[in-house]
């Protein structure tokens, strides 16, 4: 069985058609040789759709919060907009690109995370839809939506849904591609190589701080479930040659 990579494309990535340009052409190429899952986010998107649509949101420890009008908002940008536009430029470059979200093909079922509203946290991934699609040599391209055992939409994030398929599909390699070179150090150095057991600790002392909380907090997760090489890096580096923060058992 070829090896399997699940890439986890920021939504911070969207607003940098360079960045975008270079990673879709990349992947599309990529994808052709190798077993490849794409899990995106969208956060700018659903800002500016929040934004346009007069609906307020807020954050708590780098999660949005997401009631019933903003989860409307969010499922248009990441469903409606994000994946579109992704899948879109993968199969302009010559890749089968299929979009979906997690929710479709009951894929990811969640359990309601209750203090962040219609918030979905993993916890069974039914691996049949997308196994289909990557043994088909389709490429899938999923939105982080996902629903709970009864068919409730909820807000996934997207770093925790890629680090629960990565898990579920026992990928060899999970990539991050954000809109920073790396995990960066109190001086906005970017840090090599971390630990999962000084992860904690950079939390505690706001080192890393928003969005990189569940991020950094998915690649532990998911290295202590088994995926072997976990990297968080800048989505305009090359993802062949990557280079950025690898994070270590
Ligand atoms: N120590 C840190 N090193 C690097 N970035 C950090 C750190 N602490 C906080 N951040 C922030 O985390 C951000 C990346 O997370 P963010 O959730 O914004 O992007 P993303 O996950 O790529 O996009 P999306 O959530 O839309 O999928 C960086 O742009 C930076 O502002
Ligand atoms: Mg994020």
């Amino acid at each position: 069985m070829k090896s399997l990579t699940v890439v986890k494309f920021g939504g911070s990535l969207i607003r940098n058609p360079q960045a975008q340009a270079k990673f879709l052409k990349e992947l599309a190429v990529i994808s052709q040789r190798q077993r490849i899952i794409l899990v995106h986010g969208g956060s700018p998107e659903i800002n500016s759709m929040l934004e346009k649509f007069s609906v307020k949101s807020k954050f708590v420890n780098g999660l949005r919060y997401t009631d019933s009008n903003a989860l409307d908002v969010v499922e248009l940008a990441l469903s409606g907009k994000v994946n579109r536009i992704i899948t879109t430029g993968l199969i302009k470059n010559g890749a089968s690109a299929v979009g979906i979200s997690g929710k479709d093909g009951k894929s990811v079922i969640c359990k309601q995370v209750k203090e962040l509203g219609l918030v979905g946290e993993p916890i069974k991934v039914n691996k049949k839809l997308i196994e289909i699609l990557i043994d088909s040599d389709f490429l899938p391209v999923i939105a982080s939506i996902a629903s709970d055992a009864k068919g409730n939409v909820m807000n996934v994030n997207a770093d925790v849904l890629a680090a629960a398929i990565a898990v579920a599909f026992k990928a060899g390699k999970l990539i991050f591609l954000t809109d920073v070179h790396g995990v960066f150090d109190k001086n906005k150095k970017s840090i090599n190589e971390i630990r999962v057991k000084d992860i904690n600790a950079l939390i505690k002392d706001e080192t890393i701080t928003g969005g990189m909380i569940p991020k950094i907090k998915s690649c532990a997760d998911s290295i202590k479930k088994g995926v072997k090489e976990v990297w968080i890096a800048d989505g305009a580096s090359s993802i062949k040659n990557i280079k950025g923060t690898v994070i270590k058992k």
